[in-house]
């Protein structure tokens, strides 16, 4: 089946999307977009995380026909230099990398909620997301410094 819909701000048309397949792996197979990581496939590490319609959701988890007329951005979208991505490398907080792009997007969507949020805010955001390198101390550095004013120059 053809699947129509919005990637990163593009109108793409992917032909040939079988009705089980998750948007993960349409993402990363079928569309070139290999940034959001596939290490569960089971909605347990939000490794796969992008926006639906400008909802965080785990793309291992939606089926890619439900994405169809709708709005997808991935990490590849945000082009690299978002304050939140600028601050993850500013304060150390990516090591092998694997969880990061997940970990972005959702701290960007509790930003975007939440402009300064407490300790406690963070850390319920960010529960989803599995990190096995670096014992998080320094994930939530990057957030609060992407809260900060000297976020936007970090
Ligand atoms: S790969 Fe989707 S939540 Fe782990
Ligand atoms: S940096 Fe390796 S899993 Fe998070």
């Amino acid at each position: 089946m053809r699947l129509s819909c919005s990637i990163n701000g593009v109108r793409r048309d992917i032909d040939d999307v079988a009705g089980g397949e998750s948007l993960l792996f349409t993402l990363r197979e079928r569309a070139g977009l290999a940034g959001s990581k596939n290490a569960c496939e089971q909605g347990e590490c939000g490794s796969c995380t992008v926006y639906l319609d400008g909802e965080p959701v785990c793309a291992c988890l939606v089926a890619a026909l439900q994405a169809h007329g709708r709005e997808v951005v991935t990490v590849e979208g945000l082009g690299g230099a978002d304050p939140v991505q600028r601050a993850f490398v500013a304060t150390g907080a990516v090591q092998c990398g694997f969880c990061t792009p997940g970990l972005v997007m959702t701290a960007r969507e509790l930003l975007q909620r939440r402009p300064n949020p407490s300790d406690p805010e963070i850390r319920e955001a960010l529960a989803g997301n599995l990190c096995r390198c670096t014992g998080y101390e320094k994930i939530f550095d990057a957030v609060r410094l992407a809260a900060s004013p000297a976020g936007e120059s970090a």
